[in-house]
């Protein structure tokens, strides 16, 4: 087999490892029959990572991450490490890989599947056919402003404060990113900020436009957060890619998630100026669940699909996989968070059979 890449498999906590190790066989299967040639190498990230070595991101696991040319992550946290120092917390580690690999472009597709229109909470004339794009900041912004921090006042009182910050050219690369990926959907961008109130986003606003005007092809609109946040709910067909900040970008993609009936479905991938990239399931570890065989894997293949088309240029290989997993929903498989009440569901392990028997 001739080695086309490396990629880092990361699986953290909770039900991280059980819907990665979906992934990874998907990975294995195209690496047999489809020659897709990929070496995959564990490292221990999160709460896992802190349980073994002392630390969410070891320094083998970042080295790893840099070496590798993508990255397959489960999810990280969970109750058992809340109480740590902030720097030793589970999300730390998600946080570092982000910023220590420069992956400043957060793609989060929401995509509701024809099969799953009963399982939204919305009205299906809502959202069957729903596909957009939140191209989410993940580098800046309030997640990484300084100054930050709680301070004792000289009365005795506490303050705490973060600090939401973009300069131009980290505004004018995101924007760009957008942009380039409205090109190849349906050429509708619209930036989400809060112009109203905040000079970072007037700033926002401004770059934003004035790189519109390489793209004429392009229809730019501009929305106040808030109103995007009620649109996204009340009409969210009329988005096709929405760009935002780091922190926006995250309230909105949890809340465009539930459009498409589960957060279970959710990949995301994350970019660098040279589309190596960090692949995981937009859910979290959902500790609860844990260890029972009942998480869905699907965002998890979702997210090896992005891997596929993003990192290694294999369109071909991507829509194979979204293509089994849209088969495997048409066959009626459904893990418990995407069933009707009387659909029958099957397992974690189950669903990736499914898949793969589809493949
Ligand atoms: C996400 C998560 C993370 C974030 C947390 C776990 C740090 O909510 O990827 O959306 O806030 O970015
Ligand atoms: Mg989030």
């Amino acid at each position: 087999m001739s080695t086309n890449g490396t990629v880092a498999i990361l699986p953290g906590d909770g039900i991280g490892p059980e819907v990665i190790e979906q992934g990874v066989r998907i990975i294995e299967h195209l690496n047999q029959h489809s020659g897709a040639g990929l070496v995959c190498e564990r490292a221990p990230v999160g709460g896992a990572a802190y349980d073994l070595h002392g630390h969410p991101l070891p320094a083998a696991t970042l080295a790893l991450a840099k070496r590798a040319d993508a990255i397959l992550l489960g999810a990280v946290g969970g109750k058992k490490w809340e109480s740590l120092p902030r720097e030793l917390r589970p999300e730390q580690a998600l946080l570092s890989l982000r910023s220590e690999l420069n992956l400043f472009a957060n793609l989060r597709p929401a995509i509701l599947f024809p099969e799953l229109v009963a399982a939204s909470t919305l009205k299906p004339e809502v959202v069957s056919g729903l596909d957009l794009m939140i191209v989410r900041e993940l580098t800046g912004g309030i997640y990484f402003g300084q100054p930050r921090g709680i301070r004792t006042e000289a009365d005795g009182t506490r303050t705490g404060y973060n600090t939401m910050v973009y300069n131009e050219t980290e505004i004018r690369r995101i924007a760009e990113s957008a942009f380039q990926i409205a090109r190849l959907r349906n050429r509708r961008l619209c930036s989400v900020e809060k112009a109203n109130v905040l000079e970072v986003s007037e700033l926002w606003r401004e770059i934003v436009t004035d790189v519109g005007r390489s793209y004429p092809d392009v229809e730019l609109s501009h929305m106040y957060v808030d109103n995007a946040s009620m649109q996204l709910i009340k009409a969210p067909k009329q988005f096709d890619v929405i760009v935002t900040s780091n922190l926006f970008g995250d309230i909105l993609s949890d809340a465009a998630s539930m459009l498409t009936g589960s957060i279970g479905m959710l990949p995301s991938a994350s970019l660098d100026a040279k589309q190596k990239g960090m692949y995981e399931p937009v859910h979290g570890s959902a500790p609860d669940i844990a260890g029972r065989n009942i998480a869905n894997p699907l965002a998890t293949i979702l997210s090896v699909a992005m891997m596929f088309r993003s990192t290694f240029g294999r369109n071909d290989l991507a829509q194979r996989v979204e293509h089994a997993v849209r088969q495997a929903l048409a066959q009626g498989y459904r893990t418990g968070d995407i069933a009707t009440a009387s659909q029958p569901t099957i397992g974690t392990r189950e669903m990736g059979d499914a898949v793969l028997a589809a493949l």
